[in-house]
């Protein structure tokens, strides 16, 4: 029997990401509060002797270099680690925008190391998983386990994961890709600069949805207002989201074009959701549960 696995790729939402400060190597020091969407890619493995990567859904035709893709890179990086890997051939389902702010390729390479890990007898902490994690992407370590929880360093350090309150969201990409390195320049930090000084908030298991978005609200994006004058369709997004009475927190994840909003309760999220796809209908809209 051959074997066959599936794994899903859910979207990495930053709830906070502040810059902490600019390395010697170039690479930006981050403190940012990580939660998962329920809007997700679908990876499925079939063990062969070959590695390989298809790729369908409604977002495939954006990924243009397959050879360049987070998934084969990742198996890659295993394999320069374990000798005689079982690998496949791997199918992607794309369905998350590309360049967006939510982590797609980064979660998409941690499905991979997740299904290469069950088919090799790995666990999720064994450090060939760990380094290879690592040397894929930056973000790829907090998809691996794919918790909420806060992660530092340039995503290298995970603190363990924090119980967070269901969340209700609303994801509105404008269709526009928003490139890290170009946001990271336009902030402007040069090497051993010290970025923002304000505190992250205090962010605990346990708290009340009501007492979570009042934390999050002493929070912030640090990458937004660059990635705004980079792409002012964000700030639009940004205002429309913002319009909503009942939108109580707005703000864009990760190194954007992706902004989400929350609301107290599903209705209201898929009210929200159903009023932006009429308002802009090139948007990409998604109401979510975040956890
Ligand atoms: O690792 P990832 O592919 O997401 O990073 C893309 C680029 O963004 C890096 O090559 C680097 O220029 C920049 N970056 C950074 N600091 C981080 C993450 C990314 O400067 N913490």
């Amino acid at each position: 029997m051959v074997w066959v696995g599936t794994a899903r790729a859910r979207a990495k939402i930053n709830l906070t990401l502040h810059i902490i400060g600019r390395r010697e190597d170039g690479y930006h020091n981050l403190e940012s509060l990580v939660a998962f969407a329920n809007v997700c890619d679908d990876l499925r493995l079939v063990e062969g002797s070959r590695l390989s990567l298809t790729v369908s859904g409604p977002e495939a035709s954006s990924l243009t270099d397959e050879k360049n893709n987070h998934i084969l890179k990742a198996a890659m990086a295993l394999a320069e680690h374990v000798p005689h890997l079982r690998t496949g051939a791997f199918h992607l389902t794309k369905r998350l925008p590309i360049a967006s702010g939510m982590g797609g390729g980064s979660a998409d390479a941690a499905a991979a190391l997740r299904l290469l890990a069950r088919l090799n007898d790995l666990t999720l902490q064994h450090p060939a998983i760990l380094d290879a994690a690592r040397n894929t992407g930056a973000d790829v370590p907090v998809c691996l386990e794919g918790t909420s929880r806060i992660m530092r360093g340039i995503g290298d350090h995970l603190d363990e994961p924090v119980h967070l309150p269901r969340l209700f969201a609303v994801l509105v990409n404008p269709r526009r890709g928003s490139s890290t390195p170009a946001v990271f320049s336009k902030i402007g930090l040069t090497r051993g600069d010290v970025g923002s000084s304000s505190k992250h908030p205090c962010i605990v298991g346990g708290l009340t949805a009501p007492a979570l978005l009042s934390r999050l609200a002493e929070g912030r994006n640090d990458m937004e207002a660059a990635a705004i004058s980079l792409e002012p369709e964000i700030g639009a997004v940004r205002d429309a989201l913002s319009a909503l009475t009942t939108c109580r927190l707005v703000r864009m994840s990760g190194s954007g074009a992706t902004v989400f909003g929350l609301f107290d309760d599903c209705r209201a999220a898929a009210r929200a959701s159903k009023m932006l796809k009429v308002l802009n209908p090139s948007w990409w809209v998604r109401s979510t549960t975040l956890a």
